[in-house]
């Protein structure tokens, strides 16, 4: 009975990833899928390039579920195919490219901006990113 209540309380709705990915179709606009201990889980679809920028206070763990993602540092690129994840440390340049239809997660903490430091026309505002 008591477990009942509690997963009233909690919901026991699971998440399909790749159905989430077929709910939307912007590109570098992250879409909320669930929080963890403070932590966000985001899925986007991106082709091209984003922008330079940094996190000066968060870590940003990527995971790519499709295409390829290359995540260009100043040191050199990392190149992620499927299967594959990078953790960009915190204060860490990078510029996310994509091949045409690539589909990633995002880790990061409910206070990682967008395109960090740097507010420009493809910058996403925490409050314009959607939960899906
Ligand atoms: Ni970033």
């Amino acid at each position: 009975m008591q477990l009942v209540i509690l997963f009233k309380g909690i919901g026991v709705k699971k998440i399909n990833i790749s159905d989430k990915f077929n709910l939307f179709t912007q590109e570098w606009t992250p879409k909320v899928l669930a929080e963890s201990n403070g932590q966000l889980v985001k899925i986007a679809k991106g082709s091209g390039e984003l922008v330079w920028h940094k996190h000066d206070n968060e870590d940003e763990l990527f995971i790519v579920f499709k295409g390829q993602l290359t995540l260009q540092l100043r040191g050199g690129d990392v190149v992620l195919n499927e299967g594959e994840m990078y953790v960009v440390p915190k204060g860490v340049e990078h510029c996310p490219k994509a091949l045409p239809d690539t589909h990633f997660m995002m880790i990061e903490p409910s206070s990682t901006a967008h395109t960090g430091d740097l507010d420009s026309e493809v910058t996403v505002s925490f409050e314009e990113q959607d939960w899906i």
